[in-house]
């Protein structure tokens, strides 16, 4: 079959070397280029971008900034075409407009431009002939973008709760808008799911909220003092929403999964209620075998928790439209669950990161139901208040808190689970969680990447087993662990953020974010089996001060494609001092790239 490969799926390519240089470094044997950058043209009629000419009205039709999320769909049966959907995660004025200051005095129609340059973009590619290489399509019948304007909606237990009522939504079901769109997954059913991560970035008015509602702000994040944050962007003096004093319940209806079915461009995209609010990485969906979804999650905090949602609808199979309609709504309804571990080695975890005596960071864990169906299975919680202050039920019920969980992720082939769990400053801090068996090292800087294994060999198990096959960091720093692999041999590896699978499911690919090394953040790709399992290679790096988000291989294992975002995000730059001049060599643009090997044989092995 296609994307299996002739040497049993070994990476063959030469290691990148760390570096700083500012440009898309990729091995030996490989090319790459961009795909399509910040303010290039989604949908028709937007104009051409200049950054001295900007306006919501050309940023809602064209490419918004800080690309994240990737994800590369089938388009028909065409193997030359595909849909690129990407998300918007948040916006870096200072690198976007000249003279940019702060919210509070910002011109108006610089905050309107930056609130349509979040949420996400449906993209036509098409194939440069016979190669790795994507560029947009001509053809844009599919493109789309979805910004902080678009109408949603709601569904699920915590659809038309009191909690989610707001003055220009009495009912609670019709949500405007997505922000902060970190990370996601593209379902076994054709859609796209996107984590809405820190929204409580973007409200103001925290202290005019009533008291009994001010924990709740607190333990998402948001700002409940008299003055809002420095850096904040002023979207209330947009729209009056984003003033909390006015219209308390408007966070809440950010934090949650979103759904949008890229090949129906008119479709209203959702806001899953069943799958819990926080702040959402992403989310990955696989079928159990009795034809059940299973998503799971992370809340991407210094201390939060690893979730999984099963539904309770299974998966219909065909393209009937019965069956389409069917697998639109298994994200409606079912239970949610969150992690807590178990460990085989705790009285020898000293929060250095030294090896236990078995040799392993490992354990047993449950998943903790926390909502099933309509029910609340966390006493003195409603089902809304379960679902909506999501973490305050996992604070309930014990949950295991985790070094930052970022990606957390099946192999489709295996159906084991990877979690990026990115790093933790805070760890073993005085009046913090110290070092446990899974988050091993106290003062985190490098973090850790997590395997999970359902009992049973069942998605839909209530347990499971657990290990580390990743201690990220320097290989000379004893603290680290490649599987037992030999450590002179695998590239330094900080920070790992997302992960993805190559068609053979032998293969992880880890993109970092915010390397603790000196070096660029990049993209790594590790054997999970056999005797190389470990052995961690560098296959590209980001310009300056850019992150490495993504990633993604394609079905064909012919490309890779990773976002690279806010290149030069660098404290003291801006426009007109740019510290990264990425890709057109005049100032830094978030872009989506693809990469792809010269001879056109599959990427990696
Ligand atoms: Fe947006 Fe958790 O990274
Ligand atoms: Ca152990
Ligand atoms: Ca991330
Ligand atoms: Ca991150």
């Amino acid at each position: 079959p296609e994307g299996v490969t002739e040497n049993d799926g070994r990476l063959t390519f030469r290691a990148v070397p760390p570096n700083t240089i500012d440009a898309v470094i990729t091995p030996n044997g490989y090319d790459h280029a961009v795909v399509i950058e910040w303010g290039d043209k989604v949908v028709d009629g937007a104009p051409d971008f200049d950054i001295d000419n900007q306006s919501a009205r050309a940023q809602k039709r064209q490419f918004g900034y800080n690309n994240d999320f990737v994800g590369v769909l089938p388009w028909g049966y065409d193997e030359d075409r595909a849909l690129l959907v990407a998300n918007h995660e948040y916006t870096n004025e200072v690198l976007m407009f000249r003279g940019y200051t702060t919210g509070d005095v910002a011109p108006l129609d610089q905050i309107e431009i930056a609130m349509a340059a979040h949420g996400m973009s449906v993209v036509g590619l098409s194939r440069v002939e016979d190669t790795g290489q994507w560029k947009p399509s001509r053809n844009r019948r599919y493109n789309r973008r979805i910004h902080v304007g678009t109408k949603f909606e709601f569904t699920g237990p915590a659809r038309g709760s009191a909690l989610l009522k707001t003055a220009a939504d009495t009912k609670g079901t019709t949500p405007v808008g997505t922000l902060n769109n970190c990370s996601g997954g593209v379902t076994p059913w054709g859609t796209v799911l996107s984590g809405e991560e820190n929204f409580n970035q973007y409200f103001t008015g925290g202290d005019g909220v009533p008291a009994d509602q001010k924990p709740f702000l607190v333990r998402y994040g948001i700002d409940t003092g008299k003055h809002h944050a420095a850096d904040n962007r002023r979207f209330d003096r947009v729209e009056e929403r984003f003033d909390l004093t006015k219209h308390p319940h408007e966070a809440n209806r950010f934090g949650w999964i979103v759904e949008i079915d890229p090949y129906n461009p008119d479709s209203t995209p959702r806001k899953h209620t069943a799958l819990g609010r926080f702040k959402h990485e992403g989310a990955n969906a696989i079928l159990a075998k009795d034809g059940r979804a299973v998503v799971y999650m992370g809340d991407d905090e210094r201390f939060d928790y690893m979730y999984k949602f099963v539904s309770e609808r299974k998966f219909a199979k065909g393209n009937s439209r019965k069956a389409r309609e069917n697998n639109l709504r298994l994200l409606e309804s079912g239970t949610l669950y969150v992690a807590k571990l178990g460990y085989t080695s705790a009285a020898e975890i000293d929060g250095t990161g030294k090896l236990p005596a078995d040799g392993q960071f490992n354990g047993t864990g449950r998943w903790i139901p926390l909502v099933r169906g309509t029910e609340s299975l966390v006493p003195g919680m409603s089902v809304e208040e379960i679902l909506v202050h999501t973490r305050l039920a996992g604070d309930a019920v014990g949950a295991t808190k985790m070094d930052r969980p970022e990606d957390v992720q099946p192999n489709p082939k295996t159906g084991k689970i990877y979690a990026a769990l990115t790093n933790n400053t805070d760890r073993g801090k005085p009046g913090k969680a110290a070092a446990d068996e899974a988050n091993p090292r106290n003062l985190n800087k490098h973090g850790q990447i997590i395997e999970i294994t359902e009992d049973n060999g069942e998605q839909t198990s209530e347990t499971f087993t657990w290990d580390l096959p990743i201690v990220c960091g320097d290989p000379k720093d004893p603290s680290t662990f490649f599987a037992g692999f030999d450590k002179t041999k695998v590239s330094p590896i900080s920070c790992p953020d997302n992960v993805a699978f190559d068609a053979s499911g032998k293969n992880l690919w880890i993109s970092t974010d915010g390397n603790q090394l000196g070096a660029n953040d990049g993209l790594f790709a590790v054997p999970l089996t056999g005797p190389e399992r470990g052995f961690v290679k560098q296959f590209l790096s980001v310009p300056f001060g850019a992150e490495t988000c993504g990633p993604w291989v394609t079905d064909d294992t012919k490309s890779v494609f990773v976002a690279v975002q806010h290149p030069g995000e660098v404290t003291g730059a801006s426009v007109d001092n740019p510290a990264s001049t990425w890709p057109n060599g005049d100032y830094g643009k978030p872009a989506v790239v693809c990469a792809w090997r010269i001879d056109g044989r599959d990427v990696g092995v």
